[in-house]
């Protein structure tokens, strides 16, 4: 899968199927997670897998009664080690390339997962404690986050993203992109893309209306045809 489509396509799956899924295909996951950058390549994750029902249940309990997690044929605990960051890189190492590295590594496998075709989430909302004694980490590892793992059973839309209008700034923080195709040439694409469909979409529509409608309509689409 091209990687943008990847990127895109992906989404957070909360029903599975009662299947298991390939052993190759877990494998592949966690290699991609240890794929990920890290600060001074430390690679200061852990990654637990869970196969084990019991413990999966035990587990969506200790993640605030998160239930649907345990209907996910396996989990993937990640965690962090702080310590040997706080070695290298003091209180900034700890306090966040820990995280930073462990977010890293999940991203990658959520995004491989999506590429083999199954379903995954990532969870963050759980009590510590519950987590640690669910699967025995010692005191110097910090479970960071949860990945359900599954075959999925549910088709989930796109949720409503920002516009980047309003999340990129040019230069200098909050200076937002007056002219955003002219800065960013593949976002202008992606409004090509955009406005393409709406011209579709307009076409259906103006089969049904009147006279005046279609006036109206004759309108927006000169508009539209000026971008
Ligand atoms: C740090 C973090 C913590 C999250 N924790 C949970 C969680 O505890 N339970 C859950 O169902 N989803 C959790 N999610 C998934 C988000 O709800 C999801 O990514 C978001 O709604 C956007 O949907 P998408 O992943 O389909 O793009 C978490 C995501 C992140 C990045």
């Amino acid at each position: 899968m091209d990687i943008l489509e990847c990127i895109k396509g992906r989404r957070s799956i909360r029903r599975y199927l009662d299947l298991e899924i390939p052993k190759e295909k877990i494998g592949i996951i966690i290699e991609a997670g240890a794929m990920a950058p890290s600060s001074g390549n430390l690679q200061n994750w852990r990654f637990i897998i869970v196969k084990d029902k019991e413990t999966r249940k035990q587990l969506a309990n200790a993640c605030l009664q998160q239930d649907w997690m345990a209907t996910a044929p396996v989990h993937i605990v990640i965690c962090g080690i702080d310590e040997v960051a706080r070695q290298f890189y003091g209180i900034r190492g700890e306090r966040l390339y820990t995280i930073q590295n462990c977010a890293a590594a999940m991203q990658n496998m959520l995004l491989t997962a999506h590429d083999l075709e199954l379903g995954a989430c990532w969870v963050g909302a759980f009590d510590e404690n519950m987590v640690r004694k669910a699967v025995s980490i010692p005191e110097n590892a910090r479970p960071q986050a949860i990945i359900t793992l599954g075959i999925p059973n549910e088709i989930v839309p796109e949720p409503k993203k920002t516009d980047l209008t309003h999340l990129a700034f040019i230069e200098k923080y909050n200076n937002k992109v007056e002219d955003i195709e002219s800065v960013m040439g593949f976002y202008g694409a992606a409004m090509q893309q955009r406005l393409q469909k709406g011209k579709e979409a307009l076409d259906k529509t103006g089969a049904h209306l009147g006279k005046h409608g279609k006036r109206i309509l004759e309108k927006i689409k000169e508009k539209i045809n000026k971008r």
